[in-house]
């Protein structure tokens, strides 16, 4: 081959990998299976190999991280990199409007805003001449960064050349953005740190800033690093009118931008998109911490103006910070109501996402160990939604020197029983049925709302009755006298009179609440609920096998344990029965309607299924209205596909017959429940 053709045909892999990685990692849209990808791959490595003289830096090839440096340079951003002044909450959002109005000096400027989420990662300047990326760098002190060129190339969602479009590549062109890690990845990328001895990361944030920050860019290439582009440095051949038209520039280039911005008119819907993303951050599969506010006209800009660091014209909307660090003053052990040593850290009170937080649970032994944390270190802390608060991580360089590991007691701290874990469970547990705390839980737990909801019974009360020598099971609160109550400190005539009251309504419950409030390992409210469809009473649940609970959908082998070993335990059934006998009844469970949404279809399973077995799985088409058979025709409506299915697959496809995998048959049944629930 001539030296022309060899040329050729190298850059035209190299454009037909750099599509497909732009199609994987840009669009999540690929167009060929990973064998194909890395048959192209490695033809570009051997036509490379063959002459070196040919590889580029900004080569496909070249993605997978260049040899190691031993400190980073530093680069000087053509245009500073700004940092934005913060908004904490609507009133400051409006000051921020206020502020355009003064400096405009018009009250009525009608000023379009961009609203975007803001990714919380690290900023990086990346620099093209010419359409070819040539630098990348950190923020640093917003003039100049560090030169982390080698590892923002192993990237694949930045694009190493500019995708060709309708406007020509600018000589110079400085695109920001954010690098993030996404929160599944996140949590994979930490199970793998902990695999192999490495210290796990506290948050996505520190994770994306510790990757770029490698001096060896092979450990960067192995980390899933994801950006959003959002800004423009340096623009010299290509001028924007607006941001968004600016934005729309983006995607055109290759390069990736968040799908969620918006553009919007007025400041009331600048604060609907706040409070959108307020609420709905969770849901999304990376950490935002606010939202950014920006003038969408590119002259308007000009005219608002920069402050020494951050622009006039643009403000961060932050939300209340869900993670921070304090101290741990001591570490405290809970006994729940199944016996488990519960080690919770007593903290340094602190304010975390609008709530003032004092404890946080630090689950188990081998949490501790695995964190190696201790009282007297400062902790980051982080609480997500309604779920306790939890230490993340230590802050090593601030232990004290003194420090000491910490254990779980041997024995329980009430009782003082043996503590002891069975088998390779990670829980500690007090055997002792009769430990007073277990005691009080468990009680606690079946006057819970979701279970008996005995109105009034909360753990102080709980307390004195047991601590009284009052009750010791569930059972004996339906032998309650007022004057039981009444001559209990701090305990009226009315609080115990509403009280007996409210315990002789709770006799008036559902099976499945009453299964519930048992407090049987395993047994969650929604297990509860299908066991209460499956068996009318206790008497039927009592005497079920271990297989014929193992075949109920839902249930698995655990659970089925779970319920024939309470059953076993001769004082759990005494106390089940006093309670049947003090009067608990329940209706026949409503079974929940279901709605016929299979109604006249036909389904045919086939393959290994891996979910359901085939009966349940055509059980749940009947109950639903539809019709399961075996064999494929035109009659067919839906094929299920489990593993290794192989000719009736073929044939739907052939018939073009809709095929579902397990998880869309289910998932299309769960979306229907739920929305009944
Ligand atoms: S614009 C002058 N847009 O927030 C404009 N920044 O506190 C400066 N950030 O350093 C940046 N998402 O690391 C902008 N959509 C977004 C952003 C964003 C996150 C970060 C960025 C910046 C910091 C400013």
């Amino acid at each position: 081959m001539n030296q022309a053709k060899i040329i050729g045909q190298i850059k035209k892999l190299r454009t037909e990998i750099e599509a497909h990685n732009h199609r994987y990692y840009v669009l999540d849209n690929p167009i060929i299976s990973d064998s194909e990808f890395d048959k192209l791959f490695r033809q570009l490595q051997n036509l490379e190999a063959k002459y070196p003289e040919l590889i580029s830096p900004n080569s496909p090839t070249q993605r997978v991280g260049a040899v190691p440096l031993s400190a980073f340079q530093t680069i000087k951003h053509k245009m500073p990199m700004l940092s934005l002044s913060n908004a904490f909450n609507s009133g400051e959002l409006r000051d921020f409007q206020q502020q355009i109005f003064r400096k405009l000096s018009d009250e009525n400027a009608k000023i379009r805003y961009a609203c975007e989420p803001k990714l919380d990662g690290l900023a990086v300047s990346l620099l093209y001449k010419n359409g070819q990326f040539v630098s990348g760098a950190t923020r640093g002190d917003g003039n100049v960064g560090e030169d982390i060129t080698q590892n923002l190339r192993t990237i694949r969602s930045i694009p190493l050349h500019l995708r060709e479009t309708e406007i020509p590549a600018p000589k110079m062109l400085e695109i920001r953005g954010e690098v993030f890690i996404k929160k599944g990845d996140f949590q994979k990328l930490n199970e793998s740190q902990l695999s192999v001895g490495d210290s796990p990361f506290a948050n996505p944030r520190n994770a994306a800033a510790g990757s770029l920050r490698q001096l060896d860019p092979k450990i960067t290439a192995s980390r899933p690093l994801s950006i959003f582009c959002y800004e423009v440095g340096i623009s010299d051949g290509v001028e924007f009118r607006s941001h968004q038209a600016f934005l729309e520039a983006l995607p055109k280039w290759g390069f990736a931008v968040s799908p969620l911005i918006e553009f919007v008119d007025s400041i009331g819907d600048v604060m609907k998109f706040y409070e959108k993303w307020t609420e709905n951050r969770d849901s999304l599969d990376y950490e935002i911490d606010g939202i950014v506010i920006k003038v969408d006209d590119y002259f308007l800009r000009q005219k608002l103006g920069v402050r020494s660091r951050s622009p006039r014209w643009a403000i961060a909307g932050k939300f209340p910070a869900i993670q921070t660090t304090t101290k741990i003053l001591n570490i405290s052990v809970q006994i729940g109501r199944t016996g488990a040593l519960t080690p919770v850290a007593e903290l340094e009170p602190v304010e975390i996402g609008g709530v003032i937080v004092s404890r946080a649970t630090l689950h188990n032994q081998d949490e501790i160990d695995r964190k190696d944390i201790r009282v007297g270190d400062t902790v980051f802390v982080q609480r997500a939604g309604d779920v306790i608060p939890e230490v993340v991580k230590v802050v090593l360089e601030k232990r004290q020197n003194n420090s000491q590991k910490f254990k779980l007691p041997q024995n329980c701290p009430i009782c003082n029983h043996a503590a002891i874990r069975e088998g390779d469970d990670a829980v500690l547990r007090c055997i002792n049925a009769e430990c007073p705390a277990q005691i009080k839980r468990r009680i606690e737990h079946f006057a819970s709302k979701n279970a008996m909801d005995i109105d009034g019974l909360g753990p102080k009360i709980v307390e004195q009755l047991v601590e009284n020598g009052l009750i010791s099971s569930v059972a004996d609160l339906f032998n309650l006298k007022k004057i039981d109550i009444v001559n209990l400190d701090r305990q009226g005539e009315l609080s115990a009179k509403n009280l007996i009251e409210s315990i002789e309504k709770s006799k008036n419950t559902t099976f499945g609440r009453f299964l519930f409030a048992l407090g049987i390992r395993n047994i969650g409210e929604h297990t509860a609920r299908i066991l209460s469809e499956k068996y009318p009473n206790v008497e039927s649940l009592k005497s079920s096998k271990l297989e014929e609970l193992i075949d109920i959908f839902e249930i698995g082998d655990i659970v089925a344990q779970s319920i024939i070993d309470f059953f076993a335990d001769q004082t759990n059934v005494q106390i089940v029965d006093a309670c049947l006998n003090a009067g608990i009844i329940w209706k026949p469970e409503e079974k929940a309607e279901i709605p016929q949404i299979f109604e006249g279809k036909i389904f045919v399973f086939t393959g290994a299924l891996q979910q359901f077995t085939r009966d349940q799985a055509k059980q749940m088409v009947r109950e639903r209205g539809g019709k399961a058979t075996g064999s494929v025709s035109k009659k067919t409506d839906f094929v299920v596909i489990g593993e290794n299915a192989g000719n009736k697959a073929e044939k739907a496809k052939k018939l073009g017959v809709k095929i579902l995998t397990e998880e869309e048959f289910l998932a299309i049944i769960n979306f229907v429940r739920k929305g009944i629930e």
